[in-house]
């Protein structure tokens, strides 16, 4: 099983990386394959509907939509901006939404968050839910936001709390067997 951890920031000091960084960990001491990428790695313009009807969809959003097709499930960590997922976020989103097949469309997908807030953009995770679901992905109902992110992280980059780590890898190791029995389910029926 392969999953793609997505931190949808471009920031280099950015919390969110940080806690996709975690994530990743999290997901391979659990066994499955993990591809950690963030948003820097896809530049890509605004949304234009003349632009994708001269040249398509742009070269980062078609390496996007091949890193989500290429796992079984994908973790995003998302900042919160203004109470609701950043511009730059649902720009990819919006870019990835356009190939055919679409890439959401039943992708497992874990949401969580960071913010230096004191309700670790959960609200950001909650707009981020609704095109994701439109799309057809199945976002797992349990979110984790992680509130005063500035100062969450020790040196090593772990989790200082350590009641707020066991809470994300719990939450982290159910989606993980619900996406592995997803799986197994699919493959039996493939037979
Ligand atoms: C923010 N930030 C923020 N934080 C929050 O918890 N709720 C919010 O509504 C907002 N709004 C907001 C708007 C804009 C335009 C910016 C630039 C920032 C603060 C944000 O959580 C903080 O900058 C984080 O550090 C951003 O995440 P990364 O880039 O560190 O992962």
């Amino acid at each position: 099983m392969r999953v793609f951890v997505l931190a949808g920031s471009s920031r280099s000091g950015s919390v969110n990386r940080q806690l996709a960084s975690y994530v990743a960990g999290l997901v391979t001491q659990a066994g499955p394959a993990v591809d950690l990428a963030h948003l820097a790695d896809f530049p890509m313009p605004a949304y234009d509907g003349d632009a994708e009807a001269g040249q398509g969809p742009p070269p980062a959003a078609a390496a996007l939509r091949d890193r989500i097709e290429a796992a079984q499930a994908l973790v995003i960590a998302s900042p919160e901006y203004n109470a609701s997922v950043p511009g730059v976020l649902k720009n990819a989103v919006d870019w990835v939404s356009r190939f055919r097949p679409q890439p959401f469309k039943d992708k497992q997908t874990l949401l969580v968050s960071a913010s230096p807030s004191m309700v670790g953009g959960n609200r950001g995770l909650w707009a981020l839910r609704v095109p994701l679901e439109h799309l057809g992905a199945r976002v797992y109902p349990d979110m984790f936001s992680l509130a005063g992110a500035h100062h969450a992280f020790t040196e090593q980059g772990g989790l200082a709390d350590a009641g707020l780590a066991q809470r994300l890898t719990e939450t982290v190791d159910a989606f993980l067997d619900l996406v592995e029995a997803d799986t197994r389910y699919l493959c039996l029926q493939r037979r």
